[in-house]
């Protein structure tokens, strides 16, 4: 049985974090994928070195093109700029607009089945960008939040798994003071990522 293929696009310091959080992790063939050449595919060594000392099957591809990725069930957009020096997420969106949309129309075209889970900020504009240039149904656009409560000194967020049959399972938890875990683990719910059904 194949695994499943899990794609992160962009090499910079969130995707190759996650793509080495996927692989350590050792459930999905992992794809890498950058616009600048040789950042991915030496991102992708750089890991898949580890798979022997940290005890993992690597199975890490980095590329600057989106042939690799073909049939991922899940693609996670990183790609764009981050905030420079007295910016704020909303100076990012016209030149991440370009790049959400453009990464996301080729990574869809290889992978149509996929869930698309958006990280470039800002996150609620990038997600409607990926949405539109998709054409996907809403379920299947995503964007993670992580949240603050200063209020009452706990945190919560949103972690995305992906199991070996291609399911997607949300996991939303609260933690306490610390990241100790709370009490608390408020809603799971799971996603068939090759569900055609309309949109909610
Ligand atoms: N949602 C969140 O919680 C969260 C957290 C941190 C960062 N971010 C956002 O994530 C994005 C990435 O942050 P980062 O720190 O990894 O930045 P980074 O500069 O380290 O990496 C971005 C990567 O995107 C690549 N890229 C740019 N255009 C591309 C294209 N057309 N195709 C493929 N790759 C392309 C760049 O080459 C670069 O390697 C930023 O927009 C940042 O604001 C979001």
């Amino acid at each position: 049985m194949s695994r499943t293929k899990v794609t992160v696009v962009g090499a910079g310091n969130v995707g190759a974090t996650c793509a080495q959080v996927l692989a350590t992790r050792d459930y999905a063939d992992v794809v890498l994928v950058d616009i600048k050449e040789g950042l991915p595919q030496g991102k992708a060594i750089d890991i898949a070195q580890m798979g022997a000392v940290l005890g993992f099957e690597p199975s890490i591809t980095g590329t600057n093109g989106y042939g690799e990725s073909a049939g991922s069930a899940v693609v996670v957009i990183t790609a764009g700029v981050p905030r420079g020096p007295g910016m704020s997420r909303d100076d990012l969106v016209t030149t991440n607009e370009k790049i959400v949309s453009a990464v996301t129309e080729q990574a869809v075209a290889h992978s149509p089945d996929a869930v698309i889970v958006v990280v470039s900020n800002p996150l609620d504009a990038m997600c409607h960008v990926a949405k539109s240039a998709s054409g996907l149904p809403r379920e299947r656009v995503l964007s993670p939040a992580f949240i603050i409560s200063p209020a009452y000194g706990t945190r919560s967020s949103t972690v995305l798994l992906v199991d070996n049959r291609g399911d997607v399972l949300f996991v939303e938890r609260s933690f306490g003071p610390r990241g100790k875990p709370g009490n608390s683990v408020t809603a799971r719910f799971a996603l068939e990522t090759t569900s055609t059904s309309a949109p909610v």
